[in-house]
């Protein structure tokens, strides 16, 4: 059902013009919803941020305009994570209060999109009476039509070939723009939902990725964040990640060029030589190992074992001068003894993480491990998480604290959000600057001699 769409059109401002040729595909002979308006609430990872760019695009495209107040919008799309329980458990509240206080007597259609929406694609209407739609991953060129039925109407098939390629997506304010390469996973990790709710792998056309990275540097983005669930396993047939990556650090204008989230088995000589020649892009990795034992990595499906682990960062370091990595964490797998959380810690120390992403195992439906019974307590995983967190609080404020007395230079973001006299961006490590500024205005690159730090940020002044 895949549809050879027009060419990706890049408009001027980033807002897109009405298409007569998408009207026509989505089937909307007369453009109707000419002037309503779509509130867009994104929940989850970046990949999600960057599909609600894309889904304002193509409701942009049928003449939907986007609003950020949920109370007069037309439509309320909610796009959302299904990574764990907890993520679906937070939609489910917000959509039943968003559902509760619509007022009758005006027509707002109400809907999920996205991971959950395609995972509880079976139930959620039943479950949730009031919704009006839902629409999953694969399905975003239908919700013009979604919204014009007079029914509760779905789209959830999931399509090996779409890519949104010839969408342009419309993008938020601010200096980083991001842009999905590849859709999808192959990798079926035991515990992990997405291959089922987002699909089988497919890489986007390297000249089409070049083009809107060119584009979003016109349009004022300094830098760019690459994305896909297993980024770097990115391949058009002819170009391969360590290629992408050296021909987008080249586009004119873009200053950084990161990207997330790479998979430790699909680490390349190819990316991490890229990763050392080009000025543009940042010493960082985020390289997730989910657990420190070999037995836990082996139950997960992980494909790969400690001891490569650790030769990869080491390489890594090894080519990349004052690399920064992070990493997600799960603690309380099945089968996960005091051992092998002790082995997470231990692995933790070892390579000296700059930041961690860490979670309680959350069983999910339908994947693999979905059947394997559960034998850590929910009180015991939090122990375990509490521990780790702790753990890695002090260890990314000993690491921040070498920072002190040294400059850094900061990619500028924003006025800080309590101290507006403040100024916050990234540095090439990704940790986030506090600082104030002598002249700064967002998008510039400036020095900054850092004079405090904390597990979280660095703080310091411009020079
Ligand atoms: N339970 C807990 N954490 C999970 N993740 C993925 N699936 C689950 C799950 N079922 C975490 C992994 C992954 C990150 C994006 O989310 O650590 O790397
Ligand atoms: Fe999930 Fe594993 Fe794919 Fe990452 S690599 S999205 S954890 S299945």
């Amino acid at each position: 059902m895949h549809r050879a769409g027009p060419k990706r059109k890049f408009p001027a401002t980033g807002n897109l013009r009405y298409n007569p040729e998408m009207a026509s595909l989505s089937g909307l002979a007369d453009p109707t919803p000419q002037g309503r308006s779509v509130y867009v609430e994104t929940y989850g990872c970046q990949m999600n941020v960057a599909d609600s760019e894309l889904i304002q695009g193509v409701l942009a495209a049928s003449g939907y305009t986007a609003t950020d107040c949920a109370e007069t919008a037309d439509v309320i799309l909610l796009n959302t994570c299904a990574i764990r329980e907890r993520a679906e458990e937070r939609v489910s509240q917000r959509v039943r209060h968003l559902i509760g206080a619509r007022r009758s007597g005006r027509r707002v259609r109400i809907g999920l999109a996205g991971c959950m929406a395609q995972h509880h694609r079976e139930k959620l209407l039943a479950t949730i009476p009031g919704l009006d739609f839902i629409v999953g991953p694969d399905g975003y060129r239908q919700l013009p039509e979604l919204l014009e039925a007079d029914h509760p109407a779905t789209e959830v098939r999931l399509d090996r070939r779409e890519t949104y390629e010839d969408i342009a997506p419309v993008r938020g304010e601010g200096v980083r723009a991001w842009l999905t390469i590849m859709r999808g996973c192959n990798r079926f990790c035991t515990f992990c939902v997405v291959p089922y709710v987002r699909g089988r792998e497919r890489s986007l056309p390297a000249a089409v990725l070049i083009e809107e990275i060119r584009h979003a540097a016109s349009s004022g983005y300094k830098e760019v964040v690459l994305l896909g669930q297993t980024v770097n396993a990115y391949n058009d047939g002819t170009v391969d990640f360590g290629e992408l990556l050296r021909r987008a650090a080249a586009v004119p204008g873009i200053e950084r060029v990161r990207f997330t989230s790479p998979h430790p088995a699909d680490m390349t000589d190819s990316t991490i030589a890229a990763m050392r020649d080009c000025a543009q892009i940042p010493p960082y990795v985020h390289l997730p190992v989910q657990s420190g034992s070999d037995r836990m990595l082996e139950a997960m499906d992980r494909g790969h074992t400690i001891a490569e682990y650790l030769d990869l960062v080491r390489s890594m370091r090894d080519a990349i001068a004052n690399l920064a990595v992070s990493t997600d964490i799960i603690v309380g797998y099945p089968g996960e003894t005091e051992q092998d959380f002790e082995a997470t810690s231990q692995l933790m120390e070892q390579v000296g993480y700059d930041h961690a992403f860490m979670f309680k195992y959350s069983r999910r439906e339908a994947t693999r491990a979905w059947n394997v019974e559960e034998t850590v307590s929910e009180t015991e995983k939090g122990r375990r998480l509490t521990r780790l967190i702790d753990e890695q609080s002090a260890r990314a404020m000993k690491i921040n604290q070498k920072s002190i007395g040294h400059t850094t230079r900061v990619l500028v973001e924003s006025p800080a959000k309590r101290q507006p006299n403040l100024f916050v961006g990234k540095n090439p490590q990704f940790k986030t600057v506090v600082f104030e500024p002598t002249v700064a205005k967002p998008g510039d690159i400036v020095k900054v001699a850092i004079e405090a730090a904390g597990p979280h940020n660095l703080r310091g002044r411009q020079i």
